[in-house]
């Protein structure tokens, strides 16, 4: 296995397959858009198992993902995909960027989800764009763009419900997607869904359960990915 690529929170190696990747998830943590940098024991661990839960459920409810197999505690064998240049961030209640855009109070519930689009480059500092500016930037066309909001929103629509029954509440996420390598007009969810991409909190006192808690400085980041894997757990127990 010969490292390919390595990003914030994961590192990828080639198999013996060209089609197929090993994905692993490491301890490190950043946000501001690596303004702030940490490593947190265990974390790899924890988003890895989350990640592949989720993904697990979602391919149950007929949504086509990049997951093959586990492999062990950090790593998880993927489809090797061209990742699409644009982060895509489904919003059900005000926080984090839209809240800081908008003035909006952290918390105000949607009438209905927001999906918006931000374009995966960090020397621009993943700046929002729209579909227009995805179609110019050749980063998607207009019926990929199309597309891609609406799996956004079936996740949405699948997630809210998964965590609910786990005593959490779905505020945002993002999600990515790749064009398959061994099949490029197929185009599946990709990288991760975890505590460090997601804002989740209790449903009975609000606290934030997410990596909020590290962007913020708030403590215990870990021991509030832990609880999200074990409530997901049991719930599936
Ligand atoms: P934001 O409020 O900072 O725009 O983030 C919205 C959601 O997207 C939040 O759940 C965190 C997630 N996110 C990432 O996972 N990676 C990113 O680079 C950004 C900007 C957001």
């Amino acid at each position: 296995m010969e490292p390919i690529y390595e990003g914030k929170a994961k590192r990828l190696y080639t198999t013996d397959n060209p089609n197929v990747l090993r994905m692993e998830y490491k301890d490190d943590a950043t946000a501001g858009n690596g303004a702030k940098k940490a490593s947190f024991e265990n974390k790899g661990k924890l988003n890895k198992a989350i990640t592949l839960l989720i993904y697990q459920m979602l391919e149950s409810k007929g949504v086509a993902t990049h997951l093959i197999s586990d492999v062990d505690e950090v790593c998880l064998d993927v489809q090797k995909v061209s990742i699409i240049p644009l982060e895509v961030i489904v919003r059900n209640i005000a926080a984090g960027s839209f809240s800081r855009r908008t003035g909006v109070k952290e918390g105000t519930r949607f009438s209905k989800p927001i999906v918006e689009f931000s374009y995966k480059d960090d020397a621009l500092g993943d700046p929002f764009i729209n579909d227009d500016y995805a179609r110019e930037l050749g980063a998607a066309t207009e019926e990929e763009s199309r597309f891609l909001k609406q799996q956004a929103l079936t996740v949405n629509e699948v997630l809210i419900d998964f965590f609910n029954q786990a005593g959490l509440t779905l505020v945002d996420f993002k999600l990515e997607f790749g064009r398959l390598v061994s099949n490029p007009s197929k185009i599946v969810l990709a990288d991760e869904i975890s505590p460090d991409t997601c804002r989740l909190w209790d449903s009975k006192t609000g606290a934030k359960m997410d990596k909020d808690r590290f962007r913020l400085g708030l403590g215990n980041v870990m021991e509030g990915y832990k609880e999200v894997l074990t409530r997901l757990q049991n719930k599936n127990a």
